[in-house]
């Protein structure tokens, strides 16, 4: 078993595993170590229990009738959008817009800052942004007839400042990853913004990863738009946020149009309704996204500092522990401060499906194939790398059973 240099750690990883029914299960007879955290995250039964309770007591439609069920519902749902509101400390609960997860809120971020866009004006992305924060620009920017600039990523897997600096001169919208789903790089977000803004560009951050394992203040960072999905954040499915300050979302127009958006609809035209709703047309996911409070509150009380400073020390041990494999090469920076805990690997010439099955084998879930990233993986010069990605509830007895994993992926296959 590892022995860490710093055994201590700020979350008490036993109480914790408690709280969530699946980390019980066994997989092909082992015990499940779940390191496919950058996918989806584990639910704890308080939010399990969050659904059940809706669906048990409360169901109702929101927002419409004046009968008890659908005031305790509504107010449940609004509940959970002041509590994203203090998670990420938006200054308002209008900033505050629910959509079905990352890819929507970057889909409706993307609408709302082109909607002016003429041709010839430049959308800068960068090399290391997910699908989600890639194509809605790159399609916007065919759309349009706009410049699409993509910054490189540097050999240390961190963006080219130089790079970014020129790109950025004379754009209208700079998209990038706050949290990098392939190389754990944390982008100072701070930063980049603040050149952005001073270029005169708006800013699109997409937080899917970084919201989940770091402490996010988007009026420090000074963002424009920041997008979250609930379920890489212990939170249910089908629930996405996107932040957005107040007076560019006023400016904005609709991005799906019908019922619950509207304020008045007349023959001849509609007028909207206020924000957040406005955003918001159609029933909404009601449960999963009351069910996202108890998420939150989970979070919340943990301390996302402390939080933090467990996946640093996790990160340090996989350094370690997989620094000693032959052949083991590790796309990310090494700096356990500059990056996440999720690592993009390749071991020799084997296959990441093939590593993937063998570690399947031993109850280790991992995830191997592009990411959603094959910009990246192309500058990487790899099809594709096999994925571990870590979360609270795992431990250094994670990180040994991966590195026994990968031991026993070389013996079968050398
Ligand atoms: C960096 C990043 N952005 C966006 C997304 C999209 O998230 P979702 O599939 O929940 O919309 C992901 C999902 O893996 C991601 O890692």
């Amino acid at each position: 078993m590892l022995e860490p240099e710093i055994a201590a750690h700020p979350l008490d990883l036993e109480k914790i595993r408690l709280d969530f029914p699946i980390l019980k299960r066994t997989v092909h007879g082992k015990r499940l170590v779940y390191l496919d955290n950058a996918a989806t995250t584990q639910k704890p039964q308080q939010v399990i229990d969050a659904i059940s309770d809706y669906y048990s007591n409360y169901n109702s439609n929101i927002h419409r009738s004046v009968h008890l069920l659908a005031e305790e519902a509504t107010e449940a749902f609004e509940n959970t959008r002041l509590k994203v509101q203090n998670f990420i400390n938006a200054q308002s609960t209008d900033e505050i817009v629910f959509t079905k997860n990352a890819t929507e809120a970057l889909n409706v971020a993307a609408r709302c800052t082109t909607s002016s866009l003429k041709p010839g004006d430049k959308i800068v992305v960068t090399e290391m942004d997910h699908h989600s924060n890639f194509v809605p620009w790159q399609q916007i920017a065919k759309e349009k007839r706009a410049q699409l600039e993509i910054v490189f990523t540097t050999e240390d897997y961190e963006i080219d400042e130089s790079d970014l600096e020129s790109k950025l001169d004379g754009a209208k919208i700079f998209a990038f990853t706050h949290m990098s789903n392939v190389l754990g790089t944390i982008n100072n977000a701070r930063k980049f913004t603040r050149i952005a803004h001073e270029k005169g560009a708006l800013v699109v951050l997409d937080g899917a990863q970084s919201a989940p394992h770091i402490p996010v203040n988007v009026q420090d960072i000074g963002c424009d738009y920041f997008a979250l999905s609930a379920h890489k954040m212990l939170g249910p499915t089908g629930v996405g946020c996107l932040y957005g300050k107040r007076d560019l979302l006023l400016k904005a127009p609709p991005f799906l149009l019908g019922g619950d958006m509207i304020r008045e609809v007349h023959r001849d035209r509609t007028t909207w309704n206020d924000l957040p709703w406005k955003f918001e047309a159609g029933t909404s996911n009601i449960a999963d996204v009351i069910a996202f409070a108890a998420a939150l509150d989970y979070l919340t009380r943990l301390g996302m500092k402390n939080l933090q400073i467990h996946e640093q020390e996790i990160c340090k041990a996989v350094l370690a522990e997989l620094s000693k494999i032959e052949d083991l090469e590790i796309y990310g920076p090494k700096d356990p401060e500059r990056r996440g805990a999720v690592f993009a690997f390749n071991l020799g010439g084997i296959h990441a499906h093939d590593i993937a099955s063998i570690l399947d084998a031993e109850g280790i879930a991992i995830r191997s194939g592009h990411h959603c990233a094959q910009i990246l993986m192309e500058k990487l010069g790899v099809p594709a790398t096999s994925r571990a990605s870590f979360y609270l509830y795992n431990g250094y007895d994670d990180v040994d059973a991966l590195s026994k994993g990968l031991h026993k992926v070389r013996e079968v296959l050398n």
